[in-house]
């Protein structure tokens, strides 16, 4: 079974042709950093227009690299929820107008399910059960995958997402935008200890995050430092703030594996998925535990339409359709239907 999929919910404009949920046949990417990169952050009314400008382009773009016409397909998958509404709108109508005009079904799917499901590509041998870190640029879950469309929500940011803290703490120390991916690279040779951080708790929640208090921590040193006349060793301090967002991530993600103890499969998803400290963090805890860790591959953390294909293809088993009154939703739970 052949599925068109389509994403547009932040700053990547992408389609793909997806088989049988785990066979990408082609994946087509439009990133809009550059154009953001001015701003130190994604500007909303800029990316629906860059989505709008581009989404025919790299739809075509993904038919004819997966040789393929609209009459090979069975379904149009497309991202409605959960990120920028302006965004996901074009996505969505667009979608809309390839499934009137050509019959197609259409299959919404949510934005954080197809994070995760972009395993399902790299590892194909993966099934659920399995517990999952979702962390991306603005969600921070840790997600009990009861079954491919069967969700439990374990543990929740309470306020800033892990990328989202990474970002704004790397524009503080001077970074360019997306403020991650740069920190991962300054912090490479800093000294992780040189910097103490407090070690974020939700008080009652022990597997619930908070990032905003570390996030404010690394603002105040920079502050302070400034007002002293002294430059910060952003090597350093990058690479203190990356321990203790580490530290939170692994730490969470461990007391969930006590509480799942039927689950041997451990699965990282989502943008920050790509950072280096976690990824190698995140080996010796499956060291430790004895669980079997997936991590994605790098081309697939960060925004892609492939696994919009993936996950849509299991929402297509499951029964799930939308018709031409499909409307996008900036938030929305992983476990809402
Ligand atoms: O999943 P994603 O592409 O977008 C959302 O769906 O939110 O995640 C984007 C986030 C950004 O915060 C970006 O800075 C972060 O992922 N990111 C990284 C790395 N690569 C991307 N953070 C840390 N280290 C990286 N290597």
């Amino acid at each position: 079974m052949k599925i068109l999929a389509l994403e547009s919910s932040c700053d990547e404009t992408a389609a793909a042709v997806v088989e049988n949920g785990r066979t990408v046949l082609s994946s087509v990417v439009a990133t809009q950093i550059e154009r953001h990169k001015i701003f130190g952050g994604v500007v909303p009314e800029i990316a629906s227009r860059m989505h709008a400008e581009a989404i025919s382009e790299v739809t075509r773009q993904a038919l004819e690299q997966a040789s393929c016409k609209l009459s090979d397909l069975d379904a149009v998958a497309v991202t409605y929820a959960p990120g920028l509404i302006g965004a996901l709108l074009v996505g969505v109508n667009y979608a809309k107008g390839l499934s009137l005009a050509s019959g197609l079904e259409l299959v919404p799917v949510h934005h954080l399910r197809s994070h995760i499901a972009a395993n399902y590509i790299t590892h194909p041998d993966l099934e659920p059960p399995f517990l999952c870190l979702v962390v991306s640029g603005g969600n921070t879950l840790l997600v009990h995958v009861r079954d491919y469309t069967d969700f439990q929500v374990l543990g929740r940011t309470r306020d800033d997402a892990a990328g989202e803290a990474l970002d704004k703490a790397a524009r503080a120390m001077g970074l360019p935008y997306p403020g991650g991916v740069h920190l991962d690279k300054a912090a490479k040779g800093g000294n992780d200890k040189a910097f103490s951080f407090p070690h974020p708790h939700v008080e009652g929640s022990p597997l619930d995050f908070s990032f905003s208090g570390l996030k404010t921590s690394v603002v105040n040193i920079i502050h302070n430092a400034n007002q002293k006349g002294e430059t910060v060793p952003v090597a350093d301090l990058g690479a203190s703030f990356l321990r203790a967002v580490v530290d939170s991530l692994v730490s969470n993600t461990q007391k969930a594996l006590q509480t799942l103890p039927v689950t041997k499969k451990l699965v990282l998803a989502g943008g920050v998925s790509a950072n280096s400290v976690l990824r190698a963090d995140m080996q010796q805890l499956a060291k430790r535990t004895g669980v079997d860790l997936y991590l994605p591959e790098l081309s697939l953390c960060g925004d892609n339409a492939a696994m919009v294909g993936a996950q849509g293809y299991y929402e297509y088993l499951a029964g799930k359709r939308a018709g031409m009154d499909l409307n996008a939703f900036a938030t929305m739970s992983i476990t809402e239907e």
